[in-house]
């Protein structure tokens, strides 16, 4: 099968499409003839060498994919041959053929396109589980998505605005915030030519946020402490502009706030099971719905996967990339 190969990796790597072997579904997983593949910062990451796969998990690059059941492993109960699914997977997604752990897999929701279901599992699994497990996020409480249009960002406020919270999001540019204030942010700030604790603290009388999800670190640590509301909860999921900052930790004692980090990848596929079943009961009927939908940034074929990680590595994007295999009706 045709998958992609990443060529020196470091700085300046570069993805080639080549020949691999085809995987076979093991006990417990599904081999899926894939549509497409999403993209990931992860990606980015793990090609220039700072992101290694973790044990086990295949070295091709690819997190997610959606695609065609065409073989069930032995105990897989649920999906048979033809089933149209999309998937989280430890890797293996920049193919035309990939295998997922029945945990991991969901149905394409009704009213989203084969391909575009890509878009789905990484960032809804990441987005569900840190902000309604982790912060704990509840009724009537407000939320402040960092890249808030990133892959992960739009998700974030389409979710948090379907169940009625009030969202607040930053981003880069005039346009990336009109962006997130059209998938339901009450105020999107650019954080370029604002300053969000301000923006944040003026728009909620000044009393902050209920929970932030963040991807930025850095200065962003501070600053989040001071944007928070009283018993705030703020969980970082990545550290984009570093992972070390000198922090004033004063709010966290007289705010009571509570300050988190995870990560999806190494999880154990049982507790994605248990994310994934969140998923179908609680996001997959707002997107067949249509109150929640797939943003879609833009889609490359599988063999230009290198021109899609420049696309994402200048941040131009708003949304998913995708790669679309060379039977998809988008190639
Ligand atoms: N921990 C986990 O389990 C987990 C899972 C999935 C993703 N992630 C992480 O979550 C982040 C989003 O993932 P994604 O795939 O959705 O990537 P993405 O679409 O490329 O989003 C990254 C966003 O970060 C913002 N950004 C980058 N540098 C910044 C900076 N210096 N200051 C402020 N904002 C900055 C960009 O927005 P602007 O253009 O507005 O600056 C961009 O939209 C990535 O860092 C990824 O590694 C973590």
């Amino acid at each position: 099968m045709y998958a992609i190969e990443v060529h020196n990796p470091g700085p300046d790597y570069e993805l080639t499409l080549g020949e691999t072997t085809m995987p076979r579904p093991a006990l417990g997983e599904i081999l899926v003839k894939t549509a497409a593949a999403g993209l990931n910062r992860a990606d980015l990451l793990q090609a220039r060498g700072l992101y290694p796969p973790p044990p086990g998990a295949p070295l091709t690059l690819g997190l997610e994919v959606s695609g065609e059941v065409v073989e069930t492993g032995r105990d897989v109960a649920g999906w048979k041959e033809g089933d149209k699914v999309c998937g989280l997977l430890a890797g293996g997604g920049y193919a035309e053929y990939a295998v997922i752990a029945a945990e991991c897999v969901l149905p394409v929701p009704s009213g989203v396109v084969l391909a575009d279901a890509a878009a789905l599992p990484e960032a809804f699994f990441t987005v569900w589980t840190n902000l309604f497990d982790t912060a704990r996020l509840a009724p009537g409480e407000s939320v402040l998505i960092h890249g808030g249009s990133s892959g992960i960002g739009t998700a974030a406020i389409q979710l948090c605005a379907a169940r009625g919270l009030t969202v607040f999001a930053t981003a880069a540019s005039v346009e990336k915030c009109s962006a997130c204030e059209s998938l339901g942010a009450a105020r999107a700030i650019n954080y370029r030519s604002e300053d969000f604790v301000e923006a944040v603290l003026t728009a909620t009388g000044g009393a902050g946020v209920d929970v932030i999800l963040d991807m930025v670190g850095g200065d962003y640590i501070e600053k989040n402490f001071r944007a928070a509301a009283l018993r705030g909860r703020i969980v970082n999921i990545a550290f984009q502009r570093g992972t070390t900052a000198t922090v004033n930790f004063a709010p966290m004692l007289a705010k009571r706030l509570s300050f988190a980090a995870t990560t999806l990848r190494s999880r154990t596929n049982s507790e994605k099971g248990a994310i994934r079943d969140a998923l179908l009961r609680e996001v997959w009927p707002l997107i067949e719905a249509g109150r929640i939908k797939p943003v879609i940034d833009s889609r490359y074929p599988l063999a230009e996967a290198g021109a899609a990680h420049e696309r994402m590595a200048k941040n131009e994007h708003i949304g998913k990339i995708l790669l679309t295999m060379p039977s998809s009706p988008f190639r």
